[in-house]
């Protein structure tokens, strides 16, 4: 098969890149993941979906945290392509910075080499925890490093970069400024004077001043403020959104972009000026144009990139860089922002902050071992955290995997499988009698009525709930119904009822099966994947197209028999 990298239809780079044989004889190029050339050329401008998980520091081991972001970031990915859509999902490691340097140096290691090491971690946990990105990006990869220097160049031609004095507390034996909140005053053992120190080494701080580059931040106060006004959406949740305007009302000050080299080595390099290196958090903003091929791409290839991000997955402690700092870069270098950076909280573990100190870190790879990975994700998901803090016990964990995977999820999917029927049985009765009566009581019959209503509601509610990032809301419905169908199953019991009630019965089960199934694919995409094989629907027929009742005639064969739960027990 011949294979082309731009797509004929809407021009597109790398994401399109299949074949379409016409009847006339004719080849065309077309996009990938269902679009056929026709489709393409209807919407030929719909980029695919770009969302991002913050890049993680390389200095500390990855935790539960971490895996929240990248889960939560996963799933709207896939619930993306479950629409239809082309997705690209990005996630990967910030690894410049002083701390780097520092812990590097007292390793008597180079920090490349720490790099290295560490980031082949948070790149395993995206392995173990099957997280579907496209590219695991690092802030030492040679095209980051080309982009970073030339979002700086813009900037810089632009006007907006300035040579400055920065002022602050520094110390020296931490080679670090600090600003007050990090700071505790003391008296000096040696002169009894009240000195400051930092509140994290300890180490004394003097008031010092050093040559750096400024970015022109305060000539965008109105400017952002604009722009929050004319996208009301721009950062959820509302509560956090609010407090990024009333810093932007308050005024901003310019803002303190580069480092002496002689003291900050592990950076990129400011270009045309090797006295000075880069902000870290210029350096790591730009990781999402990096990955769009902002520094490699012309730019009118950019602009058919998969620029603009839709979506940036942020931790609440960095929402003034996601939110101030960097639409402020990116309005200045002329680029269009990110459409939406969306918010969460932070997990706690028994009610407390993790923390390394306390040792009630939650390590992922240990949970994810014990449970198995769409038993954690769907833990992570059943906390709402955009607005409050979650809180994680391992117990609870696996509470819930036992009463609401197991017993509820697979339980119906084993019910249906059943070796005493048949649901392709079902199938055919449904269809070929369609209407025929059954010898039911009115409050069976009622449920059964419901189920099937729900089930074609699923969807719509789904869908709006997504929109609103409202995860845990959607991954309830689906387990409400899952619930009620086990209520039915239970009251129609197919195995002790008359013959001529078992197929109707098995008929309705397996339809909950099937489409809560297929629903729960973006959310559990391991179970829905086993349960979907299970029940033998084919891969063509598990799109959200078929999360309808009666949607599919044609599955089921063979999915009678005994054993091969889809979840086991631990
Ligand atoms: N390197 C920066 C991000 C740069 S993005 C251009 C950074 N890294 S981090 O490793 O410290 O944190 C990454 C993310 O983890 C942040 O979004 C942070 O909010 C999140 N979390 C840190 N602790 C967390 C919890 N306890 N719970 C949930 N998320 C947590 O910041």
């Amino acid at each position: 098969m011949i294979t082309a990298k731009i797509c004929l239809a809407c021009n597109r780079r790398n994401y399109y890149r299949a074949i379409e044989r016409f009847s006339s004889g004719s080849v065309k190029s077309f996009c990938t993941s269902g679009r056929t050339f026709e489709q393409a050329i209807k919407s030929p401008t719909e980029k695919p979906y770009y969302i991002t998980t913050p890049i993680f520091y390389v200095n500390a081991a990855p935790h539960i945290g971490h895996l929240y972001s990248t889960t939560f970031a996963d799933v709207f990915k896939r619930w993306q392509q479950f629409l239809g859509r082309q997705a690209y999902l990005l996630t990967g490691t910030d690894e410049h910075g002083m701390k780097v340097q520092q812990v590097a140096e007292a390793a008597n290691v180079k920090p490349r080499e720490l790099c290295d090491k560490n980031s082949e971690i948070f790149k395993d946990l995206a392995l173990a925890a099957r997280i579907s990105n496209d590219r695991f990006i690092r802030t030492t990869d040679s095209d980051h490093i080309a982009a970073a220097q030339k979002l700086w160049t813009v900037l810089q031609e632009k006007g907006y970069i300035y040579k400055g004095t920065h002022e602050g507390w520094y110390s020296v034996s931490d080679e670090t400024f600090y600003t007050e909140s990090q700071l505790e005053d003391i008296k000096s053992p040696e002169t009894g004077e009240t000195i400051k120190i930092s509140k994290e080494t300890g180490k004394t701080v003097e008031w010092s001043s050093e040559d750096n580059y400024f970015f022109a931040l305060s000539k965008f106060t109105d400017q952002l403020l604009n722009f929050y006004e004319q996208n009301p959406r721009f950062v959820v949740p509302e509560v956090r959104y609010n407090e990024i305007k009333n810093t932007v009302r308050d005024g901003l000050p310019d803002l303190s972009i580069s480092r002496p080299a002689s003291r900050f080595t592990w950076a990129i390099p400011v270009p045309g000026d090797d006295s000075q290196t880069m902000y870290v958090w210029l350096d790591a903003l730009t990781n999402y144009l990096t990955a769009a091929g902002y520094g490699s791409l012309s730019s009118e290839e950019f602009g058919r990139s998969i620029w603009p991000a839709d979506v940036h997955v942020v931790g609440k402690d960095i929402v003034k860089f996601h939110c101030v700092y960097w639409p402020a870069f990116l309005l200045a270098a002329g680029v269009p922002p990110p459409k939406q950076i969306v918010v969460h909280s932070h997990w706690q573990m028994n009610g407390s902050k993790m923390s390394k100190s306390v040792g009630n870190v939650v390590d992922p790879f240990a949970i994810i071992k014990k449970l198995d990975v769409d038993s954690v994700r769907y833990y992570l998901l059943s906390q709402n955290i955009l607005e409050a803090d979650g809180d994680f016990s391992d117990q609870s964990a696996e509470v819930k995997r036992n009463a609401d995977l197991i017993n509820n999820y697979a339980n119906i999917i084993s019910r249906t499988c059943g070796p005493k029927f048949s649901i392709s049985a079902g199938i055919d009765e449904f269809f070929s009698q369609p209407g025929k009566p059954v010898s039911r009581a009115d409050d069976f019959l009622q449920l059964q009525n419901k189920l099937v209503n729900d089930l074609n509601e699923l969807l719509p509610t789904i869908r709006h709930k997504m929109e609103t990032y409202n995860v845990t809301g959607a991954v309830i419905e689906i387990f409400n119904v899952l619930h009620n169908g086990n209520l039915y199953a239970q009251l129609g019991s197919p195995w002790k009822t008359e013959p001529e009630n078992v197929n109707p019965t098995i008929f309705h089960m397996a339809e909950i099966a099937r489409v809560t199934s297929i629903l729960l694919q973006p959310f559990l995409p391991s179970y829905a994947e086993k349960a979907l094989d299970r029940l033998n629907v084919v891969k063509i027929r598990r799109g959200h197209k078929f999360a309808r009742f009666g949607a599919d005639r044609e599955y089921g064969q063979g999915a009678n028999r005994k054993g091969e739960h889809i979840i086991t027990r631990i």
